[in-house]
């Protein structure tokens, strides 16, 4: 039940259309302080357009409205505050939940319409970089958020499969690489290899011809380039998907920048029907010297495509094969101007639907407040940190609760938990602080104390010897019920908010919020006595088990029954 809108409702019966609903539901709020009641409605602007003093205006309205939800309506200066009635709502609230399930919060926002994520996209031959993991969870929720919200998500890994490194790949493996090296430690290797080219590269020039001219033979078809190309990308492939099979991360597509090669000449010959591509020092570029930023770059001299060519034709097929409402980019910030000038090419074009495409950028990790790097040879190997953190959460468990049944499962449900849970909590545009400890914690704002939580209440429910299908919701009326309810009623708007910010820490903090209030329930509750409230406060027990478990479901995170 959307309480603003029942309130809104009431309001507009009261003002003979001076307002409409929606303008009213804008400006419905929390109220500010506590003992203020549950909703308040500022008379700010009705006070300008009818001439009238606010205050007036808050107790004209409050005398007026009533309702059998409304425990009481009160003027509070410019203010009409609304007290909700605590047993009706929270009946009305726990038997939506025992009835719904983790179908609760759904919308049909979407109506089935696609919305593709273009998300994780890393650089084969390239170790999967800490900036790679943020854009994969980031990505992996919003895919779980738009289907919430009746939206098809088709998740698109975009990979960094082309390029001139991959010349320069090709001719320091011929020079230098060894066969089973590659095979046995692919990442490494081919980025050791990668690195010394550039070294030697230094002293002998001669090395950036032959890479170019290997670069050249791949993009024209040749055979032994091809070879060794697919031999990279299989062998990083097998490695990147050792960290999806972790997360249980997957996708519709794995189309990466290769998959364009064929499909840039017609993106080419349709920027030159429209006039659009020009020269600029031996190159082809879009002008946006109008649009106040740098060319963007369609073909080097030499005919070689760029980034962006790939990235123009991807969206033109985007478009064409997935009709999609929405087209989503989780793509690190320093991308910006990049996405900036892929729309604006394509509104030059003529392709109002590049309002449809949003860049979803985010902030770095950090280690002891430094950008974690890659590069240098300075390897982090992302599988050995879900390992290890794994690792970790099996002492924990060992230590907690060593009679546990499938204590190996639960510790890697709340190991990658805890790292997927570190990074959403935060607002995406910031930057991410990795602890190891600080993620494990079982107090706090961790995954592990929501996960903590939620087994809890389940251990609660198992206790009381009842199923959810036994429980009739009853009316709550004491306040850290009510506290509680509160929240359970928040979960569709939360899911909102998410969706149209694109951001899961909406959600990630909501848990925390949810997971503190159900806690401090908890301590001062007596749950499982035998009173005429006890299937009240199970129904609440359980519906709070439904929504911490869904809402840990939208961030990509497994909810234990046991932990
Ligand atoms: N591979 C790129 C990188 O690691 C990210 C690609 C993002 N997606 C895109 N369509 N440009 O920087």
């Amino acid at each position: 039940m959307d309480y603003n809108k029942l309130f809104a409702e009431e309001i507009v019966k009261n003002l003979d259309g001076t307002m409409s609903l929606e303008s009213i539901m804008g400006l419905v709020e929390k109220p500010k302080f506590d003992g203020q009641g549950d909703l308040a409605f500022p008379c700010f602007s009705l006070a300008k357009s009818q001439g009238k003093a606010p205050h007036l205006i808050a107790g004209e309205l409050a005398e007026r409205i009533k309702h059998p939800v409304f425990e009481k309506v009160a003027a509070a200066g410019p203010y009409v505050n609304c007290y909700l009635k605590k047993s009706v709502v929270s009946k009305d609230t726990l038997q939506t939940i025992l009835e719904e399930r983790a179908a609760y919060g759904v919308s049909d926002l979407g109506q089935g319409r696609n919305i593709t994520i273009d998300f994780s996209s890393p650089n084969i031959a390239k170790p999967f970089s800490m900036g790679h993991l943020r854009s994969t969870v980031i990505g992996n929720s919003l895919a779980k958020i738009v289907e919430k919200v009746g939206y098809i998500a088709v998740g698109i890994n975009h990979l960094g499969d082309w390029g001139t490194q991959f010349g320069k790949l090709i001719v320091a493996y011929q020079k230098w690489g060894d066969e089973a090296a590659v095979k046995d430690n692919a990442i490494p290797e081919l980025l050791a290899l990668y690195v010394k080219f550039h070294e030697e590269a230094k002293d002998d020039p001669g090395l950036e011809d032959d890479a170019r001219k290997w670069f050249w033979q791949l993009e024209n078809g040749d055979l032994e380039a091809e070879e060794l190309w697919t031999w990279f990308k299989d062998e990083s492939l097998k490695e990147f998907s050792k960290i999806y099979e972790l997360l249980e991360v997957d996708f519709d597509s794995y189309a990466g920048e290769a998959f364009y090669n064929d499909k840039m000449a017609a993106t080419i010959e349709l920027l030159k029907s429209k006039e659009l591509l020009t020269e600029s020092q031996g190159a082809e570029v879009v002008d946006l010297t109008e649009e106040g930023l740098p060319p963007f770059l369609i073909r080097k001299s030499d005919g070689a495509t760029l980034y962006g060519t790939r990235d123009l034709t991807a969206a033109l097929y985007r478009k064409e094969n997935y009709h999609f409402a929405k087209s989503l980019y989780v793509v690190g910030q320093e991308q910006t101007l990049h996405f900036r000038q892929l729309k604006l090419v394509l509104k030059k074009m003529g392709y109002d639907w590049s309002d449809d495409m949003a860049h979803i950028p985010f902030g770095f990790i950090l280690k002891d407040g430094k950008k974690m790097s890659t590069r240098k040879g300075k390897v982090v190997l992302l599988d050995q940190v879900l390992k290890d953190v794994i690792e970790l959460a099996e002492k924990n468990i060992e230590e907690r609760n060593p009679a546990l049944a499938n204590k190996a499962e639960t510790a890697r449900m709340v190991g990658v938990g805890a790292v997927i849970f570190h990074d959403l909590k935060t607002e995406r545009q910031n930057n991410v602080e990795f602890s190891l400890e600080a993620m494990l914690r079982f107090e706090g704002t961790t995954g592990p104390y929501v996960q903590y939580t939620h087994a809890r209440a389940c251990s609660i429910l198992r206790k009381s010897g009842m199923t959810a299908e036994e429980i009739t919701a009853v009316g709550l009326d004491d306040s850290y019920s009510w506290e509680v309810i509160k929240d359970l009623i928040a979960f569709p708007e939360m899911i909102q908010k998410s969706f149209e910010q694109s951001e899961p820490s909406v959600i990630a903090r909501y848990a925390i919020e949810l997971a503190q209030d159900f806690n401090k329930y908890y301590s001062h509750v007596k749950v499982l006595e035998d009173d005429e409230h006890l299937e009240g406060r199970l129904a609440l027990v359980f519906s709070v088990t439904v929504v911490l478990k869904e809402s840990l479901r939208l961030l990509g995170i497994h909810a234990p029954d046991e932990m």
